[in-house]
């Protein structure tokens, strides 16, 4: 396994994504925790970006421990700057960030760039850069602003980036995080699903024993697939609850009835409380406060039901590998963005034990499960929809007549883009109200009504995303049905804003 030792940044997953993309096992651990009673199976060493500067209060800190495992280092931004800082090189502190695409030229081809072009084009985003390398390190790579933007001791087997491989923007970054897994580390291509859900089966009954288990089912892929395996593993002693807290789309009442409980089996309790949850949300703007009462309310809602049940013992979650690094994470710099709903305090709160099968893996991985246990594509290739629902896409508050219009729009967004071929390509698409009246003509007549925005954007996991140039002709069909089929709605506009700056949702 290749080991990403974590500094906090927003890429880190993407990096450990990448290398099992490239059929490599890999696991991230936090700076300060590195497994060393697992030496034996450490073949490499990503160490990651960071959100801190290198020399701010509080920064993390490098354990020169990790030089004794004798296995190929390759740092990348903050990894590159630590790297030569704790060796004996120089970082130096910039005024202005270096932010965005930038031209490489390789200066030395053998090994970590190895058949990469004499100019390629690398993301950027830091404020600190390595000034003098450390003994027995040489330049790799530079950029017209940068000096060293790569460094490497052949001989150590250590390497340093001053960009991000990792991310998409950066044109052969595959090909370099290969050379390093591949012919630096010679790491071995065996992380393998196959076999994975025979042992998973085994180890859930082995867990639950003659126990019950619950869990909150959302209709969402994680929860979904989770809840087929779960059943397979502990048949009627599974007993999976959907809270409708009315802020849903039309198509999720229908997927949980018609495809889980009519084709998967499952035994599903449907638990309609929407009066409820309007009831406290009325009036609440602010985005963090919305979701944390949404959170608060299942929770609370969610603890009612699974009292009605006798002998319960376990919950289960979808809980997916990111949210766990992420808790682990809890108190470092590393930014909260958003509170996100299902990480949220039902363990504690219900002292039942953990059943938490995808705790080691990437949603891309949960969907090749997924289709292994026989889901249909419905589910298994369904966009994302975030736990606190319509609520984070109605900008400002919620009430029922906000949300009924963006379940009509939502239903002719997926309508027109199935029709077109383009919804499966795209990795979410959805209508966003906005709290904002415009002056219209319909026919003959003035009208002052709401403007929705569209959000429709590419992305293979949510940490990046581009938004989605779709034709414009299939817009304009959108933006004609809903100003025309939707009461309430006179504009629509298009948000043409990435990932980052943007975040995907508007709240
Ligand atoms: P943002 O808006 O942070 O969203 O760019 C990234 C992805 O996460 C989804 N999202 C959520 N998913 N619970 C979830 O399960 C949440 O609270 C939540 N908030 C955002 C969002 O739809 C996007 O795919």
């Amino acid at each position: 396994m290749i080991i990403v030792i974590d500094f906090g940044s927003q890429y880190t997953h993407l990096i450990c994504r990448r290398i099992r993309e490239y059929g490599v096992n890999s696991r991230i651990y936090p700076f300060n925790r590195i497994p060393y009673s697992e030496k034996k199976s450490i073949k490499g060493i990503i160490l990651s970006g960071s959100p801190y500067s290198l020399k701010e209060e509080g920064a993390p800190y490098l354990d020169k421990r990790i030089f004794g495992l004798n296995v190929p280092i390759l740092g990348i931004c903050y990894g590159m700057q630590i790297l030569a800082h704790t060796l004996g090189g120089k970082v130096e502190r910039k005024d202005n960030r270096e932010y965005g695409s930038a031209s490489l030229q390789i200066v030395r081809k053998e090994t970590l760039f190895r058949g990469i072009p004499g100019y390629t084009r690398v993301w950027m985003s830091h404020f600190d850069r390595v000034e003098t390398l450390p003994e027995g390190f040489r330049v790799l790579a530079k950029t017209g602003s940068i000096p060293v933007a790569a460094m490497g001791s052949i001989r150590k087997k250590i390497y340093g980036v001053q960009f991000h491989p990792e991310v998409g923007h950066t044109e052969k970054g595959p090909d370099i995080l290969k050379n390093f897994l591949f012919n630096i580390c010679g790491a071995a291509k065996d992380w393998n699903l196959g076999k994975w859900i025979d042992a998973e089966i085994r180890l859930i009954r082995k867990q639950v024993g003659s126990g019950r288990v619950i869990m909150a089912l959302s209709g969402g892929v994680d929860s979904s697939i989770a809840s087929v395996l779960i059943k397979k593993a502990v048949g009627d002693r599974f007993f999976p609850v959907f809270v409708d807290h009315g802020l849903t789309r039309y198509k999720d009442r229908v997927k949980v009835e018609e495809i889980l409980i009519g084709k998967m089996g499952l035994k599903v309790n449907m638990v309609e409380c929407s009066q409820r949850f309007l009831k406290v949300l009325k009036g609440v703007k602010d985005p963090e406060k919305k979701r944390k009462i949404i959170g608060r309310e299942f929770i609370r809602v969610f603890m009612e039901e699974a009292s009605r049940i006798p002998g319960i013992t376990h919950l289960a979650q979808g809980t997916l590998y990111p949210d766990v690094i992420e808790s682990a994470r809890a108190g470092t710099k590393s930014s909260v963005i958003k509170t996100h709903h299902n990480v949220g305090g039902l363990p504690k709160k219900l002292k039942l034990k953990l059943v938490e099968p995808f705790n080691s893996l990437y949603k891309d991985e949960v969907r090749i499960i997924g289709r292994k246990l026989g889901v249909p594509g419905e589910i298994i290739d369904q966009h994302p929809f975030p736990g606190p629902g319509l609520a984070v896409r109605i900008v400002g508050a919620v009430n029922r007549r906000r949300i009924t219009i963006l379940r009509k729009a939502d239903v002719i967004i997926d309508q027109e883009l199935k029709k077109h071929e383009i919804y499966y390509k795209l990795w979410q698409a959805f209508p966003v109200f906005l709290p904002v009246k415009s002056v219209g003509v319909m026919g003959d007549a003035r009208t002052y009504e709401n403007v929705l925005a569209l959000r429709f954007v590419e992305s293979k996991d949510a940490m990046t995303a581009n938004w989605a140039h779709i034709p414009h002709r299939v817009l304009s069909e959108i933006s004609t049905r809903i100003v025309n089929e939707i009461p309430g709605v006179n504009r629509v506009v298009y948000d043409i804003t990435n990932k980052p700056p943007g975040t995907i949702e508007w709240e």
